[in-house]
């Protein structure tokens, strides 16, 4: 059962370890959930008041593949880089919020998004992840 269980988290979150996908669903309940929704699906309570809706980060798979490219998910949630090209936008620049809560330190903006990216790896609803949804 246990093992039966290890292996289901190995397939969903490949090479994210679980530790990783737990701490990154607390931070996503705590810092995405109000646009996006408790279950990711875009229906945050924030969310009628915004301009563009929030997308359905369970779907993510759909539209950038499955496993999701890390990197570029990564640099999305970021958002430093890419208003520097596109101007301002509706999602938040989490880089530049993670960056001021964490004192200036670089690695641990990284290491917040990437448990971010982590648990939204394991909730994608696309085909190829496991199906615990
Ligand atoms: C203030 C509301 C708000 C909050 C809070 C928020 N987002 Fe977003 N997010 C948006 C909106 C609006 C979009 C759609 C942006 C667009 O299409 O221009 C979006 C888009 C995204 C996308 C891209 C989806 C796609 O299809 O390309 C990702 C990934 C994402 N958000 C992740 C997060 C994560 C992770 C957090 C928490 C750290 C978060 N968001 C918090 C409003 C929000």
């Amino acid at each position: 059962m246990i093992l039966l269980a290890a292996l289901m988290l190995i397939n969903i979150a490949s090479a994210a370890s679980a530790d990783d996908v737990a701490q990154g669903r607390a931070i996503y309940l705590q810092h995405c959930a109000s646009c996006h929704g408790l279950a990711a699906d875009g229906n945050g309570p924030m969310a009628r008041v915004l301009t563009t809706p929030p997308a359905n980060l369970r779907q993510l798979s759909e539209r950038y593949g499955n496993p999701l490219p890390v990197d570029q998910i990564a640099r999305y949630i970021d958002g430093r880089a890419d208003v520097k090209a596109h101007g301002p936008r509706d999602m938040p620049v989490w880089g530049k919020r993670f960056y001021s809560e964490g004192q200036g330190s670089e690695s641990q903006v990284k290491d917040l998004i990437a448990k971010l990216v982590a648990y939204l790896q394991s909730i994608q609803t696309g085909v190829r992840s496991a199906s615990r949804n």
